[in-house]
């Protein structure tokens, strides 16, 4: 496969809304017949790289592509590979990712790691899980559940509950709902609600907007204080219907989105009474049409005896798993082309290298992990943001630059001076802080 042509899934960002659609038209023909495509991918070797556990990502995944006639090659315990020893990914996909594999799925602890996978690798990369960042094709098997399950994904109320802060799933699930128009209730476990950062994107890049909610009892999910917050869009057809964000009403529920407490990424933080949906939950009237989903594991946050309720759908995500993850690997091995367009290019200028002295804010970035070693701060400016805004390239976390410095003069400005504003574009670096600019060997301007 040529480099050049490569498209790797990091983000559910990298898949436009219409080919999620038809990625979901090829799961459908894929599911029909789940023994008709053994030909398909003949001769193709995916290598599973997962360094954290798995059963339903890895495991689905070689379902499918064993069901697409192609080979597997696996790395599932990272204590059987040269990463105990002290390989890095870059160096690990750059071997696996060439003669090895023609796809790799990479799932790894730290945030930001699918896209430096996506970078070294000469194959397509798809992202199984990293940190606490994205989770994408999990993203997938849900919106393609729910889309069947209620045959539209614009205008559903989808209430998101449990740890929202470091799950995975709820990040991409997140972007992907605003995207396609959904309306999203949050009831976080308190001190576990959505990242700031994801907050601002979604605001930023989808034009969501947050409100208070109201949202009728759901007995074990928000306890007594039912305290919820309500994302919608201001894309113009839903300002119709919301001309007024504030205490918005929510009473139909179509789907609740309950997630475990993702202990493995907490520091010692307490889960006492953490939601628990019962069958009294889904006794509310709110919830008479709502679909209960899941990505699994379940620990204690679901009771057994709800999952014979029809309305339970979290076994069937899980399912569907393996036709969507064919359709996925299928299309990104050229296998099967999409008529619909990619996604269009978000409000963000190239990446940059932000020089000396910028670091991601994010201890659990890859870039201050095992990236230390190799790789620079590498940021991307938001558009539109007083004072600028940066990203960093792979885990998004985000940072305020107060000051700019002229990269040839060495001089560093607030932001807001004339002298930053006239510096080009190309000749800026980005600071936090004087400090910081003094520390890259800057000097700061007074004022
Ligand atoms: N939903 C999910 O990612 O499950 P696994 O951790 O078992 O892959």
């Amino acid at each position: 496969m040529a480099d050049l042509e490569k498209r790797d899934l990091v983000s559910i960002e990298d898949l436009s809304q219409a080919e999620i659609l038809e990625l979901f038209h090829h799961a459908d023909e894929f599911r029909a017949n789940l023994l008709a495509w053994s030909d398909l991918c003949r001769g193709t070797i995916m290598a599973t790289l997962f360094f954290e556990p798995s059963t339903r990502t890895r495991l689905s995944f070689e379902s499918a592509m064993l069901r697409l006639g192609g080979g597997v090659i696996t790395a599932a315990d990272e204590k059987n590979t040269s990463r105990s020893k002290g390989e890095s990914l870059a160096d690990t996909v750059r071997v696996v990712g060439g003669s090895y594999a023609d796809i790799l799925v990479v799932r790894h602890p730290e945030d930001g790691a699918a896209r430096v996978a996506a970078r070294y690798a000469r194959v397509p990369v798809i992202n199984g899980g990293d940190g606490a960042h994205e989770h994408p094709t999990q993203t997938l098997c849900d919106l393609y559940t729910l889309w069947k399950e209620k045959g539209r994904l614009e205008g559903l109320e989808v209430v998101l509950c449990g740890d929202l802060r470091y799950s995975r799933t709820i990040h991409s699930f997140c972007y992907a709902l605003a995207r396609f128009r959904a309306n999203i209730v949050t009831m976080p476990y308190p001190g576990f609600e959505l990242p700031d950062y994801v907050l601002h994107r979604l605001r930023r890049d989808f034009g969501v907007q947050a409100a208070a909610a109201s949202v009728a009892e759901l007995p074990g999910l928000a306890g007594s204080s039912n305290a919820a917050a309500y994302l919608t869009s201001s894309k113009p057809h839903q300002l119709a219907l919301f001309t007024n964000l504030t205490n918005v009403e929510v009473n139909r529920i179509d789907a609740i989105y309950m997630t475990r407490a993702q202990r493995e990424r907490h520091s010692g933080e307490d889960t006492i009474n953490y939601p628990r949906l019962t069958r009294s939950t889904l006794g509310a009237e709110a919830a008479k049409d709502a679909r209960v989903m899941h990505p699994l594991p379940r620990v204690d946050e679901i009771d057994y005896d709800v999952d014979d309720d029809p309305r339970s759908i979290y076994f069937r995500q899980a399912e569907l798993g393996v036709p969507m993850r064919m359709a996925l690997l299928a299309f990104l091995l050229g296998k099967i082309q999409l008529r619909a367009a990619r996604p269009a290019l978000l409000s963000v200028m190239p990446g940059m290298a932000a020089g000396a002295g910028l670091r991601c804010r994010n201890e659990r970035c890859i870039t201050n992990n095992e990236g230390v070693r190799y790789l620079n701060g590498d940021f991307r400016l938001r558009d539109g943001e007083v004072p600028p805004v940066l990203s960093c390239a792979y885990c998004e976390r985000e940072i305020e630059a107060r000051f700019v410095g002229h990269s040839q003069s060495r001089v560093a400005h607030r932001y807001n001076a004339p002298e930053a504003r006239r510096i080009k574009a190309e000749l800026r670096v980005y600071f936090e802080s004087e400090t910081q600019a003094q520390a890259a060997g800057f000097q700061c301007a007074s004022g």
